[in-house]
């Protein structure tokens, strides 16, 4: 069984800045802190977008001093509230495709790790989108799984979740994923951008989202406001990928977390 841990919506501000009154490089260091030590056989930690608050190169930098000599190989990928030229001058190693999105293929014995870029436009646009050069790439790492599970990672999802003020800066061309994805049974998505846990299908696809390591989403499906933010417990996913297909798992950190047997009954 392999692991893979997943933290998506990281945020990184200027030192000082806060939000909402948290502090983002603080909440990331106790989950990923968390994360590693709970987990030091994971193969692998993927970052599911939303690195930084602003996409500004001090921020980036703060990421990758705050990763250095990470004992856990990470793979990056991009946010609405990322900015790829900025991203790419400090992460010099990240991975790209021949377009120079921030995309990669990762094939595992029973798996293939598809992770995907999906930031559209400019800063200020927040929903996503793939252009038709990115869906090509991924109707291609689909069709070359040879077998694997696909798992696929993205920022923006596809679909709605109910909760509308974040439903309206989703994927633009979602309804075009889900119908690419649903060719292949065995596909699990994975999706950031909520900022809350969440699970179901679309179109027989199914899917999973993580909160955040910072500021939590709110279970509010009536206002439009999408910066709507909750001070909850920051957490990260845990992935074990199994020969049959893969268990999403989320880990909440930060508060005194004491394993107690249950004197009253033997089980939950
Ligand atoms: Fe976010």
């Amino acid at each position: 069984m392999i692991k893979i841990i997943v933290m998506t919506d990281i945020h990184i501000t200027k030192k000082g800045n806060k939000i909402i009154g948290l502090d983002p490089m603080r909440r990331f260091q106790e989950v990923y802190g968390a994360a590693i030590a709970d987990h030091p056989d994971a193969a692998l930690i993927i970052l599911m977008g939303d690195l930084t608050h602003h996409g500004k190169i001090i921020q980036y930098q703060r990421l990758s001093d705050a990763l250095h000599n990470a004992p856990i190989p990470v793979l990056p990928m991009l946010g609405n509230h990322d900015i790829r030229e900025n991203f790419r001058e400090v992460f010099l190693d990240a991975p790209t495709d021949d377009a120079g999105f921030v995309q990669k293929i990762i094939d595992l014995p029973d798996h293939r790790l598809i992770t995907l870029d999906t930031k559209d436009g400019p800063f200020d646009h927040h929903a996503g989108s793939l252009c038709p050069a990115r869906m090509a790439w991924l109707k291609a790492a689909l069709e070359r799984a040879n077998g694997r599970i696909p798992l696929v990672f993205m920022h923006h999802p596809p679909f709605k979740t109910g909760i509308i003020g974040m439903d309206n800066i989703n994927l633009e061309n979602g309804s075009e994923v889900l119908d690419l994805l649903a060719q292949y049974p065995t596909v699990h998505l994975f999706c950031g951008h909520i900022h809350r846990t969440i699970s179901g299908s679309s179109r027989g696809v199914a899917w999973t989202m993580f909160k955040s390591p910072c500021h939590q989403g709110v279970l509010d499906l009536h206002d439009p406001d999408s910066s709507l933010s909750i001070d909850e417990h920051g957490t990260y996913g845990l992935l074990l990928l199994t020969k049959d297909g893969v268990v999403a798992h989320s880990q909440d950190v930060g508060f005194p977390q004491k394993i107690q047997r249950d004197a009253g009954s033997t089980t939950h």
